[in-house]
């Protein structure tokens, strides 16, 4: 069964806290004709941020390369409010921020001088058992744009894909893009042969995922071996171990893989993801 999600009591728009019926944006904004702006999650461990530097500096990245001016030096503080305001400073949460470019009269190119619209709020996740997980994951055709180091509210082909997913019975997407593994809907993919781990390096077809830097990190300081490198698909039946990694996704174990209705892959070993959970646990929880 599909989880319906929930909505926050609070959010902040524009300036303003206000519950989440109040709070609306003109038919003319951007973010809603044209999928115009960006957004970003950064998770909190009882109420502790990790890796917020890498989060903040991945939104002023994307605001950038779509050109939205928007000072990120507000965020910080209200992010905190955000989650004091939600009764989530002891428990595991996430704060979503979303930029659009604002609301103008409808054309193609950006409009001169307009005032981005700004949502913010916080929201409970779980992020505990995360090693328990054995997810079946269904392998899709990447069908996306080619800038998806831009974490864009266009998010339709994920969108898609995971909607194909969900109603199939999976948890989730792996992505191939001519005939190598891209990425996940909604995470970043790790493939161990033989004790060496790949994945895709950053690049205009993935996001760069901050959990992806936190996992290579960890890596270096195991002295685990990895290789940035795109993965074949052919390659799929030497593989180990394959897990996925994201903000809400952590570090969590493939169980299987399908293709066109066929099981391409079923997860043997888990030593080396284990590792990897464990310390990234420890991390997370200092
Ligand atoms: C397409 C895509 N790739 C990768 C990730 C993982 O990124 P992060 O680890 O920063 O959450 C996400 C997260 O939502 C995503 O949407």
């Amino acid at each position: 069964m599909k989880n319906k999600g929930s909505y926050p009591s609070e959010v902040y728009l524009n300036g303003e806290w206000m519950p989440p019926q109040e709070a609306t944006v003109s038919v003319f904004d951007r973010g809603f004709m044209f999928g115009d702006g960006i957004y970003e999650v950064t998770p909190f461990y009882r109420g502790k941020p990790f890796h917020l530097q890498e989060h903040l500096e991945r939104l002023r990245y994307c605001l950038a390369q779509i050109k939205i001016p928007f000072d990120i030096t507000i965020l910080e503080p209200l992010m905190f409010e955000a989650l004091s305001r939600a009764g989530l400073t002891e428990k595991d949460a996430a704060v979503y921020i979303q930029i659009s470019r604002g609301t103008a009269p409808r054309t193609h190119y950006f409009p001169d001088d307009i005032k981005p619209t700004f949502l913010m709020y916080a929201f409970p996740v779980q992020l505990e058992n995360f090693q328990q997980k054995r997810w079946k994951v269904l392998v899709s055709e990447d069908f996306r744009w080619q800038r998806c180091d831009i974490k864009s509210t266009a998010l339709l082909a994920n969108t898609m894909s995971n909607e194909e997913a969900i109603t199939g019975g999976y948890d989730e997407n792996l992505l191939v893009r001519e005939g190598c593994f891209t990425e996940g809907s909604h995470s970043t993919a790790f493939f161990v042969v033989d004790g060496m781990i790949y994945t895709r390096p950053e690049g205009p077809l993935i996001l760069s995922g901050i959990t992806r830097k936190v996992v290579l990190e960890i890596c270096r300081d195991l002295g685990i071996s990895y290789e940035e490198v795109a993965f074949p698909v052919v390659r799929v039946s030497e593989v180990d171990e394959i897990f996925l990694t994201g903000t809400t996704t952590q570090i969590t174990t493939v169980g299987s893989l399908h293709y066109e209705g066929e099981e391409i892959f079923r997860s043997q070993k888990g030593e080396i993801t284990a590792r990897l959970q464990e310390e990234f646990e420890r991390r997370t929880r200092k």
